[in-house]
């Protein structure tokens, strides 16, 4: 029998029902009408996910046009910036920031670990940067790293701060505000759960000013987030005294969907749906360890919406993602780097981190394993995770 793989990749993952049916909407143009308003009040909601005062700016594209946008506009040829990199994505933003003409410099660090923050101290005060980046949420290993250091850190030092939230942004507690971060990524098709297509950049007045003052023009029309700053209303009996611009039309069935979507985080709350996805997440790795396999990240680290388990010898994640798919309907994707054919990682985000899910997924964990010939107790994954499960019930009755 054929049916729907359900996704548990670390991005994209699935779409509330009535986040689909947002879209069911007429074609309208994003200028006129009552759309801008919508636009706005969308807009409102998304800083409030952001946890931000500062503007929140949606690029079109994936996760990646938020980073370029954001490294693009404040980056000059020859900025030098800092990263970094406790696995594969905070490659990327090197790769970009070099790739726009920046100096890009990565403090490496080993994947999955916490961060050393006396390396990074010291790495920061040998040299005059820019700009620093981390990655909030290392999808590649399943990693969550408190940021609120590294930002106060990076402003001593008198550069910027950049986070990439792409995987954590409603998924994970992200204080922009508090953390005083100057530009956040995140985008659409990860713990927010809308379409993929949207990226979202927040920024801060120090970020506005770094850009309003570089000395050579940015190179982007498009990425230069400049062009997306709100500007003063200028009609006689506007309701809001600044409009945000929109720097191309508005892909508007995907506000729609985004509308719908942050009405979601927001009815839940988002103290409750960071409870949840740490709850479902906490379940995972029990029912995972129960069943013999490690996971990829420090115990001091560990993710709220991805897991990266590591496979047992002789066993590729090839052939276990097939099984995954073909046997148990289930769809993810492998691990990156060195854990390309011995890892896989389990996204557990948004509408996809609830207990039909991870149950689900532990009890493919054991019955694959078992058909690949791996010894461990059948059903001990089900069971730990359903103990936590229960534990959990028993404080909240
Ligand atoms: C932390 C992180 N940064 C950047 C990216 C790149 O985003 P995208 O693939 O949506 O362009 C990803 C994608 O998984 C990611 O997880």
């Amino acid at each position: 029998m054929q049916t729907e793989d359900i996704l548990m990749c670390p991005g994209p993952n699935e779409i509330a029902d009535r986040v689909i049916r947002a879209m069911m909407r007429p074609a309208t143009c994003p200028i006129v009408g009552e759309f801008p308003e919508f636009y706005e009040q969308t807009m409102d909601l998304l800083a409030e996910v952001f946890q931000t005062r500062n503007e929140v700016i949606p690029l079109p594209g994936s996760g990646r046009s938020g980073l370029e946008g954001a490294l693009t506009s404040v980056l000059e040829p020859g900025d030098r910036s800092l990263t970094i990199v406790n696995g594969m994505f905070g490659e990327t933003a090197i790769r970009i920031a070099n790739a726009v003409g920046g100096k890009a410099e990565g403090l490496a660090m080993p994947w999955g670990e916490p961060i050393d923050l006396q390396a990074f101290k010291q790495k920061l005060s040998s040299g005059s940067y820019k700009l620093v980046t981390m990655v909030h949420n290392e999808t590649s290993t399943g990693a969550l790293y408190d940021a609120a250091e590294v930002s106060q850190l990076a402003h001593e030092h008198g550069a910027l701060f950049l986070l990439d939230a792409i995987s954590s942004l409603a998924g994970a507690d992200l204080p922009t505000d508090a953390w005083d971060v100057d530009l956040v990524v995140g985008c659409n098709h990860k713990a927010i759960g809308a379409p993929i297509g949207h990226a979202y950049v927040s920024v801060s007045e120090r970020a506005w000013e770094v850009m309003a003052k570089r000395q050579q023009p940015c190179g982007s029309v498009f990425s230069n987030l400049l062009y997306w700053k709100p500007q003063p209303n200028e009609e006689p009996d506007a309701v809001r005294s600044m409009t945000r611009s929109q720097g191309v039309f508005t892909a508007v069935h995907l506000i729609y969907a985004l509308n719908e979507a942050l009405k979601m985080i927001l009815e839940e709350g988002l103290e409750a749906r960071f409870a949840r996805h740490r709850l479902n997440a906490a379940a995972f790795r029990a029912g995972i360890h129960a069943l013999g396999l490690e996971t990829l990240a420090h115990p001091d680290v560990v993710s709220p919406t991805v897991t990266c388990v590591k496979l047992p010898e002789g066993i590729t994640s090839v052939e276990f993602l097939k099984h995954f798919s073909e046997d148990h309907g289930l769809l993810t994707l492998r691990g990156l780097g060195d854990f390309n054919m011995n890892a896989v990682r389990i996204g557990h985000m948004g509408v996809t981190a609830t207990p039909r899910n991870i149950l689900h997924a532990l009890h493919a964990f054991d019955l694959i394993l078992k058909r690949l010939g791996h010894a461990h107790t059948c059903g001990a994954g089900v069971a730990r995770a359903s103990e936590i499960y229960a534990e959990t019930d028993e404080h909240r009755a």
